[in-house]
């Protein structure tokens, strides 16, 4: 074992990683008092704002050189691809985006399985919506953009849909199959969703699926999403309910917290059930100003016929986990699968696995 002065440590892992480490180098990081360092798994990256302020930090056996050895000193800060970030969030914003970036291929592949289970979600929130033929729809964080292109046939050829995301990997493939099912009245943007850069009552519908308790600043993205709103319009949003209620990706979460000893997601950091608390997307939509605001769950339960259908999935959409997942020694995934399957069991159907889910929409007028 190595031991180097912790506070030596963070200033020799700031100077040559500006913007955050390798996991597979922040892993075998223990330290005397975990908690003091509970940031570690930061989507990969051990962020400057979060750094350690420990007063020793323990090197691991599994690391094959000394510290200094094991860094890769050529390793790019991740590239900036949206808007320029709050001065004070310590790149945590340009590390999320790099985080979304790199499961882009993996939503583009998974992406009619996706639409598919959450048909019922999406129906419920062009209903909400009110969309009527002719509107100007916004979808933000649209991922592969399956809400707006549902939107798109709905408000028809004198309607307009922009399939918006931070991250332009997503906006590809949302622009690559809206232009595969032909559709004419969208187009794609980048829009970041804590800042939209439209003038005020630009749409009249703004529509997010699972995204909104995926941004640092939650209060801001729905202000942001009623002020481009004209009077009258509606802003649908849904995100993940409680963690309890969601096995599908709750257990795996739980699984990875159990085999690895850290926090997912690390304090800080926006993960899939930051609004799962009771009211909190109520309180969120009526705090930004919406009016009539109100809530109501949606079942969303993810049907697999084997867990092996499961494990091919979930881990790779994960956002944040799945990158710390990609980074772990293999001995630590499958111990982690093992866990998760052990679990998931009790979910068995007579064709497969029922893995229950649960989502929350939010709709909310200006
Ligand atoms: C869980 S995925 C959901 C994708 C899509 N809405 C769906 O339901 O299929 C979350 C999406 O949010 C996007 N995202 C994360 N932070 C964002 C932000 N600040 N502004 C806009 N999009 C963001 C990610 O790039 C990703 O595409």
């Amino acid at each position: 074992m190595a031991y180097v002065d912790g506070e030596d440590a963070a200033h020799l892992l700031s100077r040559n990683y500006p913007a955050g480490m390798p996991l597979q180098q922040v892993i075998p990081f223990r330290t005397q008092r975990r908690q003091q360092v509970s940031a570690i798994p930061n989507m990969g990256r051990l962020l400057r704002g979060m750094m350690v302020r420990t007063s020793r930090v323990l090197l691991g056996r599994s690391l094959q050189s000394p510290l200094e050895a094991s860094m890769d000193l050529s390793e790019p800060a991740p590239k900036s691809n949206g808007p320029v970030p709050s001065a004070d969030d310590g790149g945590l914003r340009a590390a999320l985006r790099a985080m979304w970036a790199s499961v882009a291929p993996s939503w583009c592949e998974l992406a009619e399985h996706v639409d598919t289970r959450e048909a019922v979600v999406t129906q419920a929130m062009l209903d909400s919506a009110g969309l009527r033929r002719g509107h100007r729809v916004l979808e933000l964080a649209c991922g592969p953009g399956g809400v707006g292109m549902a939107a798109a046939a709905v408000v028809g050829p004198d309607g307009e849909v922009v399939l918006s995301d931070v991250v332009p990997e997503m906006t590809a493939i949302a622009a690559d199959r809206a232009k595969s099912a032909g559709l004419t009245n969208v187009t794609t943007r980048e829009v970041d969703l804590e800042r939209i850069d439209y003038p005020d009552s630009a749409f009249d519908a703004v529509l997010c699926r699972e995204g909104l308790m995926l941004v640092l600043d939650t209060a801001s993205a729905a202000r942001e999403a009623r002020r481009i709103l004209r009077l009258g319009g509606r802003a649908v949003f849904t995100v993940w309910g409680p963690r309890d209620r969601n096995p599908w990706l709750g257990l795996l979460l739980d699984a990875v917290i159990a085999e690895t000893g850290l926090p997912v997601p690390p304090p800080g950091i926006p993960g899939p059930f930051s609004l799962e608390a009771p009211g909190a997307l109520a309180e969120l939509l009526a705090g930004a100003g919406f009016r009539g605001a109100e809530v109501r769950e949606i079942s969303t339960p993810m049907k697999v016929s084997t867990l092996d259908e499961w494990w091919s999935m979930v881990p790779s959409l994960a956002g944040p986990l799945a990158r710390v997942l990609r980074s772990l020694p293999a001995e630590t995934s499958a111990a982690i699968r093992a866990r998760a399957d052990a679990a998931l069991a009790d979910f068995s159907s007579l064709d497969g696995y029922e893995l229950p889910g649960v989502c929350l929409l939010g709709v909310g007028g200006r």
